[in-house]
């Protein structure tokens, strides 16, 4: 068996938050007098709460006093944390278990690597805490995906390579990070978008356990 490791993405890849976020973001742009569509939403997946800001402020043609951009952040995130509040793990999305048992039975090493700052309250939510040997989230890294500072810094927490890692990722810059990191991509959701992952799966309901197999052996 290869010294392999895994790194999953959060957000999209093991719960769909996505959603949560869109409705904090939209009441937001309600606030400030604007629409926030749900096609938008998907500018800021895998994007930092500050650019998504900056990202939303752009679309409403909102220009902001510092001090306005702190606590509309601070708002925002106040929302989000509302709904996570309510989040259990009915919410994990499909088979998201059968591959975390998976490997946890072949003792392969699994960390997440998310560029959240809340990535560490929603699994203890979900109940998946304890799958994770490693957790490199929003909170530590300084460069944002599509940098590969996120992975790499989840490889070297495990002790793995990097060129050993694989990547669970549905964002295009997460994509891109696990590309720069010279790990092994894998994008979850539409292979037409992610297409510069080296494996596409529309979720893990999609993925066989010998495929795993091939991976880890
Ligand atoms: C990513 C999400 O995982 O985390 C983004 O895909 C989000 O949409 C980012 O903006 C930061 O999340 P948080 O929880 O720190 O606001
Ligand atoms: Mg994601």
């Amino acid at each position: 068996m290869k010294h392999t490791g895994f790194i999953f993405d959060l957000d999209g890849v093991v719960v769909d938050t996505a959603k949560y976020h869109y409705l904090a973001w939209k009441k937001l742009a309600n606030q400030l007098g604007f629409e926030f569509t749900i096609d938008q939403n998907e500018l800021f997946k895998g994007v930092s709460r500050k650019r998504c800001l900056e990202i939303l402020l752009d679309i409403g043609g909102v220009i902001a006093t510092q001090k306005q951009f702190d606590t509309w952040m601070i708002e925002k995130n106040e929302d989000y944390l509302r709904y996570i509040e309510a989040m259990d793990s009915s919410e994990i999305l499909p088979d998201v278990p059968k591959v975390l048992n998976y490997l946890k039975s072949n003792k392969i090493p699994i960390a997440l690597g998310s560029a959240s700052k809340n990535a560490r309250p929603i699994l203890e939510k979900v109940n998946l805490l304890s799958y994770f040997d490693v957790i490199v989230d929003g909170n530590h890294v300084t460069k944002a995906k599509p940098n590969p500072e996120v992975f790499l810094m989840a490889a070297e927490q495990l002790g793995i390579n990097p060129e050993n890692c694989i990547v669970f990722e549905d964002a295009v810059a997460g994509i891109q990070a696990a590309n720069a990191a010279k790990m092994i991509s894998i994008g979850i959701g539409d292979a037409k978008i992610l297409s510069e992952a080296k494996y596409n799966f529309l979720d893990f309901t999609h993925i066989e356990l010998s495929f795993l197999e091939t991976l880890i052996s």
